[in-house]
């Protein structure tokens, strides 16, 4: 696992985002996994800034995104549909059609983790994902005690996962209880994983992850053992770090 300290949350992300644009350079038909949440924000507005000067195209570019709130519609404007329509996909040239979220809206849910699962094989998988972490070291809406081979499923939010994005509602009781989320075996069949780190608040979740050992009870400890993550990291979260060196 390489790390990249960056200065400030401005800083990492557009290294990050520089990194991604590389990518679909390289590969224009790249299969780019994407993430929500407020970390990746600053990405997707450096992306589209790149997008808007440059002309860098996602015009060939597939996207599949981590997870979903069970009952929500895409219209919802606290769905994850709504989310990167709004952040990202509205904002560059990629047809909407290769843009993939779960469903969160379905009577069949096992149904469409199927669905999903299958559509990330039959697109032969991801090239690049890009994570956020939860201050419990959850991936994806992979809480801890998630099997790391599991596949696309459905997962019960724990109360502190709901209490940290009651942000995107009105309250805590607005936040869905369910959630479809790509399974841990899912986001290790990437080829390569960015995870971003920022702010104080992570700091303790990135010290686990650093120097705990690899457990299902920390979801993200997995990572170490893939062979391509490189987590970018703002000053804030390694704050705390430096503290325990
Ligand atoms: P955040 O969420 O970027 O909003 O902090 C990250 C996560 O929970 O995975």
């Amino acid at each position: 696992m390489k790390i990249i300290e960056a200065i400030d949350y401005k800083t990492m992300c557009k290294m990050a985002a520089d990194y991604i644009i590389t990518k679909v350079c390289e590969n224009p038909r790249l299969k780019l996994g994407l993430a929500t949440g407020g970390t990746p924000l600053g990405i997707y507005n450096t992306l589209i800034a790149d997008h808007k000067k440059n002309g860098t195209s996602y015009q060939w570019v597939t996207t599949f995104n981590l997870d979903e709130y069970v009952g929500l519609t895409g219209d919802d404007p606290s769905s994850y549909r709504h989310y990167m329509n709004h952040n990202l996909f509205n904002q560059i040239d990629i047809p909407l059609s290769q843009t993939n979220i779960p469903h969160g809206d379905v009577q069949d849910l096992e149904q469409e983790c199927i669905r999903y699962e299958n559509l990330i094989s039959e697109h032969r998988g991801i090239d690049l994902q890009i994570l956020g972490i939860g201050n419990n070291g959850h991936i994806g809406f992979n809480e801890p005690g998630t099997s790391f081979n599991s596949k696309t499923h459905v997962v019960e939010l724990t109360s502190s996962t709901r209490e940290a994005n009651s942000r995107f509602f009105n309250s805590v009781e607005e936040v869905p209880t369910r959630a479809i989320t790509m399974g841990i075996g899912t986001i290790m069949k990437s080829r390569e994983i960015l995870l971003l780190v920022s702010g104080e608040s992570k700091s303790n979740a990135l010290h686990a992850l650093l120097n705990g050992k690899v457990d299902e009870s920390f979801p993200a400890s997995v990572l170490k053992t893939h062979p391509k993550v490189t987590v970018f990291a703002d000053k804030e979260a390694v704050a705390c770090l430096k503290v325990f060196r």
